[in-house]
């Protein structure tokens, strides 16, 4: 049951003599058509000799045997585009609707950055479950999540899509999504199939630039970046993979043999269908690997990429291709075979449109029960960076003046919100006055004052107003008359995602003015801030009394804030990804390396790793947040104090609400291998679990740990533990020093 509806029961598919049979009777032509995905315009002015496809180069009769199609959405409208292309489509197979499903379907979730932050993977699985509810009644069948790319410098722009810094944190999440979104198989209602991207590390573009290059050891590869693909693959058994745009030491993914065959085919044994990121085979011949299409085509199929997205080079090249001998019509016929096979298990030979269903759709998008989830979900993304008491704010006996450009806005769901409605979303403001009245509602200022003027986005007025004094001018009267001043501050959805990468992190001046302003004349304020990315918040950090991070909080989001705000509910977000001290310090993050000659935390001194104007630590780091009440969290204590390899080994710590208020507290596991073959980080999350407790209420946390958690790339290659001494660290964050000293015999 879900919203009040049944949604009935799964279908099978055929069986795989019936869709081999079905291989073999294709044309040449059918089967190239398979391996390209078109967007949805192209069907809707299909007939014309004008129009998205001809402009793409693609021939009419490539259109009607395309085999997927790109973010068309509603029951309705689907149908229609599925009934009238198995009209024209001549060996009748139906097309593939995918779309960018990524934080919520009309339901809107915080932004993953925000949902890594929960550290609640139960959760984020129910969420990404809500989504697939909806999507697939709307006729969404594949999503493009999760993106479990791993990040660490906040200066690209797509930070806020993935779950963060941490390989620990962002494959638990990855797994959680993909499980919520394929529940117990593609045959069941209410399910989509999850296409993990972006194979792989576009989440580390040098200097933070998106698209740009990642030229990256194996190493780091193996230990840092690739686990959550590997999980997300191999666990949650995801239905597709995507590859990225960049290129990995040199060889751009999209035709990298290495990454697509050797490692995701062979060595992960993924049998699914892997698609191109958007126009990515065209993008080869800018990375200066093939001299034409032609070339591009035939690197990418011998690659065993699949689905070319929106270009006309499969659709163009690759019949030739294999006429000429170029691609074998086996490595054909197995591209194809693993399109059919998905189609199969999506059970769309019985049922072209699967769960699309008008009333369906409507009956459960935005339906109480999901918003209830995105509130839940909002409120353990928030993450309190700071109080000074001044939280939570009262119902009564204080004037409360909201401000800023966010107050009253709906634009709170993040870059890939592409399917909701704005009028669904409940603003902060709206969210603050169904607690209690509020004084004021000012604008203060707009955002997008420091946002350069050269760039420009289609159909999106981007530039700053010039002159904002009058409406500061209007906040600092409101603020005199407040005892608390709320101000929204941070960045627009749309300064976040795809190619928005910045190189200055800093608030925009408008805003730095605005609170200036605000501060002089009532230095009580609380700051939320919206942001899709860490931002250098240095700016306000020493003067605000308390600053909470909402991210982009999704349909909820108001109402979450609020609920955090006045004490409803306890902030027990943790930082998925460290705010840096400032720009310069990026990537910044606590699983780093030694070094040589590290650094003292404090101390000044040449010669260490250290920079002469900065400190190394960033302003707040990884796995921190505040509640309002405080923990203890006594010294580990392990069941064998030496172990040996292959040995599981008990981790114990007790966690103490030492304040007067319930609250959660998210426990954190960490492991330093103190010596070892290669260079290992100085300490590595391995564990972590959110315990809910009541004033002076203790609980035992246990963690089990076994051989994988020990193991690294070792320094002849092999992947593996080694033994030696180790440190665990039981902490409420990542700068936690509370640990236990074991040692693992040989
Ligand atoms: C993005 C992908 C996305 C695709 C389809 C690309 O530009 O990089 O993440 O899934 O477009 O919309």
């Amino acid at each position: 049951m879900c919203g009040g509806v049944t949604l009935g029961k799964g279908k099978s598919g055929m069986k795989e003599e019936k869709l081999k049979e079905l291989l073999k009777n294709m044309s040449l032509k059918d089967k190239a058509g398979q391996l390209v995905q078109l967007t949805g315009n192209c069907f809707t002015t299909a007939d014309a000799e004008t129009g998205p496809a001809a402009d793409l180069g693609i021939p009419q009769d490539m259109v009607y045997r395309t085999g997927s199609i790109l973010n068309v959405v509603g029951a309705d409208k689907l149908k229609e585009v599925q009934d009238q292309y198995l009209e024209k489509n001549p060996p009748k197979i139906p097309m593939l609707f995918m779309a960018d499903v990524i934080n919520g379907f009309r339901t809107i979730m915080p932004i993953p950055l925000g949902q890594g932050c929960s550290f609640d993977p139960e959760l984020v699985q129910e969420a990404a479950q809500v989504a697939a509810k909806e999507a697939s009644s709307a006729g969404v069948q594949v999503t493009f999540s999760p993106m479990v790319d791993l990040v660490r410098d906040a200066r690209w722009g797509r930070v806020m899509e993935s779950t963060g810094e941490d390989p620990c944190l962002n494959s638990a999440m990855g797994l959680a999504m993909v499980r919520g979104y394929q529940g117990e198989g593609l045959d069941q209602p209410g399910t989509v199939a999850s296409c993990v991207k972006h194979f792989a590390v576009y989440g580390a573009p040098e200097a933070g630039r998106d698209y740009n290059l990642v030229d990256m050891s194996e190493k780091r590869l193996r230990e840092e970046y690739l686990p959550a693909y590997e999980t997300a693959i191999k666990e949650g058994g995801a239905a597709m993979v995507m590859t990225s745009f960049n290129s990995l030491n040199g060889i751009p993914a999209t035709g990298n043999s290495w990454l697509m065959q050797d490692l995701l085919r062979k060595e992960w044994g993924f049998e699914g269908t892997l698609i191109t990121d958007y126009a990515a085979i065209f993008e080869l011949l800018n990375h200066g690997v093939v001299k034409d299409k032609r070339e591009a085509s035939a690197m990418a199929m011998k690659c065993g990429v699949d689905i070319d997205m929106v270009t006309d080079c499969y659709a163009n090249e690759l019949e030739k291709l294999v006429q000429d001998g170029v691609i074998s019509r086996e490595a054909l016929d197995e591209a194809v075979y693993r399109v059919l096979k998905l189609k199969n298990d999506l059970g769309l030979f019985e049922n072209p449109i699967r769960y699309a269903d008008k009333q369906l759709e409507e009956k459960l998008c935005c339906c109480e029960e999901h918003r209830t989830v995105s509130r839940k979900l909002a409120q353990e993304s928030c993450v309190l960076l700071k109080n000074k008491g001044i939280l939570p704010l009262k119902k009564a006996g204080q004037k409360v003046a909201l401000m800023g450009a966010l107050a009253d806005s709906q634009e709170i769901c993040g870059a890939w919100s592409l399917f909701y409605k704005p009028e669904e979303v409940v603003t902060l403001k709206q969210g603050m006055e169904a607690k209690a009245p509020l004084c004021s509602t000012s604008w203060g200022c707009d955002m997008l004052d420091a946002w350069p003027k050269w760039i420009s986005f289609a159909n999106t007025e981007f530039c700053g107003r010039e002159d904002q004094s009058d409406s500061i001018q209007e906040a600092v009267q409101k603020a005199k008359e407040a005892d608390v001043v709320v101000m929204t501050l941070g960045e627009l959805a749309q300064q976040t995602g795809e190619g928005t990468s910045r190189g200055n992190l800093e608030l925009a001046d408008c805003q730095k003015q605005l609170f200036d302003a605000v501060y002089q004349v009532n230095p009580h304020i609380v700051v939320v801030l919206f942001t899709g990315r860490p931002l250098d918040i240095r700016y306000i950090d020493g003067r605000a009394e308390a600053i909470l991070v909402a991210w982009q909080p999704g349909t909820e989001g108001g109402n979450a804030i609020a609920d955090l705000l006045y004490g409803d509910a306890e902030p027990s977000g943790k930082l998925s990804m460290s705010f840096p001290y400032c720009t310069g310090q990026e990537p910044v993050y606590y699983a780093h390396y030694r070094t040589g000659r590290p650094a003292t935390r404090g101390v000044k001194q040449r010669f260490c790793s250290s920079y002469q104007d900065i400190p190394n630590e960033p302003l707040y780091p990884f796995g921190y947040g505040l509640g309002y009440t405080t923990f203890e969290i006594s010294v580990p204590e392990v069941d064998k104090a030496e172990f040996a390899a292959g040995d599981s080994l008990q981790v114990n710590a007790t966690v103490k609400n030492t304040g007067d208020r319930a609250g959660c507290e998210v426990v954190q596991l960490y492991v330093k291998d103190c010596v070892s073959s290669t260079e290992r980080p100085v300490k590595e999350l391995k564990g972590f679990e959110r315990v809910e407790l009541k004033p002076g209420e203790s609980r035992k946390v246990s963690f089990t740990l076994s051989e994988k958690d020990f193991a690294f790339f070792r320094v002849d290659g092999t992947w593996g533990m080694e033994a030696g001494e180790f440190e665990l660290y039981v902490g409420s964050d990542s700068d936690t020093e509370n640990k236990i000293q074991v040692c693992c015999r040989n």
